[in-house]
C-alpha cells in the first residue's frame, strides 16, 4: 500500500482523511492546531501526527503528500515537498500566480514526481459524461459554455470568489474547452471585506471563437452549481444540485432549411437525463492520485492543467484589479 503523509486536517482536510486512509496507508498526519493533532491521534493510532512537515519530508519510506492547508500556503509547502522527492496532491489552486505553478511543474518534470492539483469536478461523474458527449460528437460542435457557482456564504476572507470559486468551473471549461483562452476580462466588486471580490462575473474568449462565462458570488439568493453546454445539435446541464438529473440534455438546436438564405429557425426534440453514477467524486479524485503514484506522472497532464488554471485565474485577476 502506498504511504501518505496528509498536511492540514481542517474542514476539506478531514475529506481527504477519510479516502486515503480506506485507499493507502497513512502513514504522517499534520497540522499546525494541537486540538486537531490530538483529535485525529485519538482516531488514526497507526499514524504518527506532528506540527512540523519536516518530520513528514525526513521519513524516506514516505512516498506521497496530500496538502489540504489555505491557499496562500499550498506553493510553498507543494515546493518542499517535491523538493524532498515525495508525489503531491494539492489542494485547489496549488499557486497564486502562473509563475509559482510553472516553478512546481518544472521541478516535477524534472524529478519525475507527480503533481496533482485537486480539481474534484474532473472526477464527477456529471462532468465525465459531458465531456463523453462532445468527444463523441453528440452535442456538435461545442459553441459557448457559461457555469453558475452562486450561494449566500461561505464569506471568506483571504480569497475572493474568483479564486475560491471559479476555480472549480475554470477547470471544467478548460477541460471542455481544450484551448487556452485568447481574451478574458472578469468584473466584480468587493461589497463586505475590501479587496475580497465577493461577486465577479468572467468573460473568456478562446482562438477557435468559443466563449465561455462564470458568474461566481456568495452575495446570491440562491444555491447554484451547474454548468450550461451550447452546442450545434444539442445542448446539456450540468447541475450539481439536483439529487438524481445531474445531467440533462436537450435536443434543441438553431436548424437552416436548405434555400432560406441564411434564415434561421430552431428545432426543438426530445430532453432526457442519462443515468450517472453515484460514485464519490472525491473518492475517485483520491484513486486516480493513488494510480498515477503507482504508474508515474507520464505527460503530467494533471500538473499542466492545473498551470492552465493558475495561469487564466492569474490573468483573470489582473482584469478585475485593472
Ligand atoms: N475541492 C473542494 O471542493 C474543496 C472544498 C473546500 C476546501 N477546499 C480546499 O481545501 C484547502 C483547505 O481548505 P479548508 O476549508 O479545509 O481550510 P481549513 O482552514 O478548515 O483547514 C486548513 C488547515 O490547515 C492547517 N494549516 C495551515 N497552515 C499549516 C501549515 N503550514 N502546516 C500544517 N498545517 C497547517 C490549519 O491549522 C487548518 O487546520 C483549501 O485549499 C481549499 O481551497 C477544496
Amino acid at each position: 500500500m502506498i504511504r501518505i503523509g496528509q498536511i492540514g486536517l481542517g474542514y476539506w482536510g478531514k475529506n481527504l482523511v477519510r479516502n486515503f486512509d480506506e485507499l493507502a496507508q497513512l502513514t504522517w498526519l499534520c497540522d499546525a492546531s494541537e486540538q486537531l493533532r490530538l483529535q485525529f491521534a485519538g482516531r488514526h493510532p497507526a499514524a504518527r501526527v506532528t506540527e512540523s512537515i519536516e518530520d513528514l519530508l525526513a521519513d524516506d519510506e514516505l512516498e506521497a503528500v496530500v496538502i489540504a492547508t489555505p491557499v496562500p500556503t499550498h506553493y510553498a509547502l507543494a515546493k518542499q515537498a517535491l523538493e524532498a522527492g515525495k508525489h503531491v496532491f494539492v489542494e485547489k489552486p496549488p499557486a497564486m500566480r502562473g509563475s509559482e505553478m510553472d516553478e512546481l511543474l518544472r521541478l516535477a518534470q524534472e524529478r519525475e514526481l507527480v503533481l496533482m492539483p485537486g480539481h474534484l469536478l474532473l472526477y464527477h461523474p456529471g462532468v465525465l459524461k459531458l465531456k463523453e458527449l462532445l468527444d463523441a460528437g453528440e452535442l456538435g460542435d461545442l459553441l459557448c459554455v457559461y457555469s453558475n457557482r452562486q450561494n449566500l456564504g461561505i464569506i471568506r476572507r483571504d480569497e475572493n470568489a474568483l479564486w475560491s470559486l471559479g476555480v472549480h468551473d475554470l477547470s471544467v471549461i478548460l477541460h471542455l474547452v481544450q484551448e487556452d483562452p485568447e481574451s478574458v476580462v472578469a468584473n466584480g466588486n468587493a461589497f463586505l471585506n475590501p479587496g475580497v471580490e465577493d461577486v465577479v462575473f468572467c468573460y473568456l474568449r478562446f482562438p477557435s471563437g468559443k466563449i465561455a462565462h462564470m458568474h461566481l458570488s456568495w452575495l446570491d439568493p440562491h444555491k447554484m452549481r451547474k454548468l450550461t453546454v451550447v452546442g450545434r445539435e444539442k445542448m446539456a446541464v450540468f447541475d450539481d444540485m439536483e439529487l438524481e438529473r445531474k445531467v440533462t440534455i436537450y435536443e434543441k438546436a438553431p436548424w437552416e432549411p436548405a434555400g432560406s438564405y441564411g434564415e434561421w429557425r430552431t428545432r426543438t426534440g426530445d430532453i432526457f437525463s442519462p443515468k450517472i453514477a453515484n460514485d464519490e467524486p472525491l473518492r475517485l479524485e483520491c484513486e486516480h492520485f493513488l494510480r498515477l503514484v503507482e504508474t508515474g506522472p507520464g505527460d503530467h497532464r494533471e500538473a499542466r492543467d492545473g498551470l492552465r488554471v493558475v495561469r487564466t485565474l492569474d490573468r483573470l485577476t489582473g482584469s478585475l484589479r485593472g
